[in-house]
């Protein structure tokens, strides 16, 4: 098989979870990928590890203070990787013209900007900051389609989905005789945990995923399950398939990634170890396979595959996402705006685990919806959902 030249990769979120499987999978195809950038917001201890590590032509802090500690690190180590800072410096490098593949790796909405940058420069991008979507699914998916860029999905289940789906498959479900996406859920760590403790759960609990080892913010997602909440939004706008044929279903075991349901009764879905490095190394190669470093699936250990049904009345998060995605416009983006304020708090130790879901309903009741057919009107939704999410913070903090 011939190897194509060495691509160029940027990572937006490179000191993140996401971050460094990506890097660990990069790193064992040095003939193939080169580290073009990396970007990170805060920690500038760590990029300069990467820097060290990588030699890649620019690192980007969003924080002008940290890119400072930055230029003074890589200066005493004698690295020439060039430091530039801010959000802007985001968007630059994931439109740079060297750049072949951007990996989208930030957390939350400040991802938005440097993805949508990436698309519309036609680049490869591999999607993980879903919230991106999830603000601006309409806008974002004309960008590609307008740009004619390559999105490819690395959330664990949107990659098993894109993989059970026919190669030639044009969000349109219909005539793919797609009849339901099946996302699957670990459940997080609550699954199972009395309701009446779920009001002392603390951020540590939260974060301590039975199966994945992941960032803070998406910890805590999970937990909630808004993680697949954002999901069913983000699945509605990579393979066009409305809300109701989109359905969740438990499974502790996180082996079986996701699957399709066919209208002649087949169902198709992607098995694997959970290890976000097989979705990375399946998007950065695809069409091609490449070694990802993980184990093969013993099937002879795996003692039970089970799959049960979802606890909406657990799990309120379900419901908003789904009720924010039927109301289209501008609600997504005060869906994600609230949940990453009320996340904030909860991580914070401002509010309590169950007051996550009662503050984005309350911010979803409020905030007039709009439509979201332009990069400003999403930021505004997003800024006002945030300004009623922290009034609903406050009275529930005081409380
Ligand atoms: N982790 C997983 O297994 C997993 C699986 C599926 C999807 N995802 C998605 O992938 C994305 C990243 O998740 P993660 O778990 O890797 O998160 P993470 O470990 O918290 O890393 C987040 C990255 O984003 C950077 N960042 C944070 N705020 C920023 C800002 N305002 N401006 C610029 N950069 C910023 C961080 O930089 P600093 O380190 O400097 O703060 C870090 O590099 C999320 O959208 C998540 O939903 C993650």
């Amino acid at each position: 098989m011939s190897v194509s030249p060495s691509q160029h990769i940027v990572i937006l979120g490179a000191t993140g979870s996401i971050g460094a499987s990506a890097l660990d999978v990069i790193s064992r195809h040095a003939d193939r990928y080169s580290v073009f950038a990396l970007t990170a917001h805060r920690d500038a201890a760590r990029l300069a590890q990467l820097c060290l590590q990588y030699s890649p032509c620019y690192a980007v802090m969003a924080d002008k203070i940290a890119a400072e500690e930055l230029r003074r690190l890589l200066r005493d180590a004698a690295c020439r990787t060039q430091v530039l800072d801010g959000a802007q410096a985001l968007c630059e490098v994931a439109r740079e013209p060297e750049a072949h593949t951007v990996i989208a790796a930030i957390v939350g909405a400040a991802g938005l900007e440097p993805t949508l940058a990436a698309v519309r420069a036609g680049k490869k991008v591999l999607l993980a900051n879903k919230e991106a979507l999830v603000m601006a699914g309409q806008l974002f998916m004309d960008a590609v389609d307008s740009a004619n860029a390559c999105l490819l999905p690395v959330d664990s289940e949107h990659n098993a989905i894109f993989q059970a789906l026919p190669g030639n498959y044009s969000r349109m479900p219909a005539a793919a005789g797609v009849r339901r996406i099946l996302l699957t859920a670990s459940g997080g760590p609550f699954r199972a945990t009395p309701l009446a403790e779920l009001e002392t759960v603390t951020p540590e609990d939260a974060c301590a995923h039975p199966v994945w080892a992941m960032g803070r913010k998406i910890s805590v997602d999970s937990a909630t399950m808004m993680n697949k909440g954002l999901e069913v939004i983000e699945a509605h706008w990579l393979f066009g398939v409305p809300a109701r044929q989109i359905e969740i279903v438990i499974h502790p075991q996180s082996i079986v990634h996701s699957m399709v349901d066919y209208a002649d009764g087949s169902v198709i879905a992607q098995l694997g170890n959970p290890d976000m490095r097989i979705p990375l190394a399946h998007a950065l190669a695809w069409p091609e396979r490449i070694g990802s470093g993980v184990s093969a699936l013993d099937f002879s250990g795996i003692a039970a595959l089970s799959f049960e049904r979802p606890d909406f009345a657990r799990f309120p998060c379900l419901a908003l996402a789904y009720r924010a995605l039927e109301a289209g416009g501008s609600a997504p983006a005060t869906l994600n705006a609230a949940n990453e304020e009320a996340v904030k708090a909860f991580l914070d130790r401002r509010l309590g685990f169950r007051r996550i879901g009662e503050v984005i309903d309350a911010t979803l009741e409020q905030a007039a919806q709009c439509g979201a057919a332009c990069i400003e009107a999403v930021l505004e939704a997003d800024a006002r959902a945030r300004e009623l999410a922290c009034i609903e913070i406050d009275k529930r903090s005081a409380a």
